[in-house]
């Protein structure tokens, strides 16, 4: 691999990496909801109870994610395929006209895998992304099976035929298997 990295064969390997996908939405000062698809979420600490996402600097919702906002992340199910196009366009008025009737809070996407309730604590640069710090403030959790993206199209999670569960946040010594 040479320094000269071809857009095309970036995207596509960034690609290969599977991630569930999540609907972020927020509002802009004026009240006016946002919500953008994104598979940019991760966890990322437990005390304090950080996540974080990537948003595109040219997001048109980006100022309702400035240092302090509330924000939600609604993680996906399988049967949310048409959720995360619809919040994949640009464009205005991703949300019916009701949704402007709940100043402050984050509108809500129904039917989601789980809901976490965000404050945005630090914004960073991250090249053509900005770089969403969130501290979580509130949960909801439903059941059911995520929506998974991977290779540019959506699919399901199939777990391994023996699959035992693992605990990623604790350290483990000796054998995993
Ligand atoms: C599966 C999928 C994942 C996406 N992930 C991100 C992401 O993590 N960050 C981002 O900025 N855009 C992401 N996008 C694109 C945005 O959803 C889209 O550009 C955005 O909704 C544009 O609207 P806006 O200008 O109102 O922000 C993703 C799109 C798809 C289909």
């Amino acid at each position: 691999m040479n320094g000269d990295l071809d857009a095309r064969v970036l995207r596509d390997v960034f690609g290969l990496f599977a991630t569930g996908v999540t609907v972020v939405t927020g509002r802009k000062a004026s009240g006016e909801p946002v919500g953008v698809t994104a598979n940019s979420f991760s966890s990322v600490s437990l005390a304090p109870p950080l996540v974080l996402w990537c948003l595109q600097r040219e997001s048109t919702s980006l100022d309702a994610f400035a240092v302090g906002r509330a924000f939600a992340v609604h993680v996906l199910r399988l049967e949310q395929e048409h959720e995360a196009m619809h919040f994949a366009r640009r464009a205005a008025g991703k949300f019916p006209q009701q949704a402007f009737a709940a100043p402050g809070a984050p509108p809500l996407v129904e039917g989601a895998l789980c809901r976490l309730d965000c404050a945005v604590e630090a914004q960073h640069p991250g090249g053509d992304h900005t770089i969403i710090v969130g501290r979580v403030t509130r949960l909801a959790s439903g059941a059911g099976e995520p929506l998974v993206f991977q290779g540019g199209v959506f699919g399901r999670f199939a777990p391994l035929p023996r699959a035992r569960h693992v605990e990623a946040w604790e350290t483990f010594s000796g054998d995993w298997f």
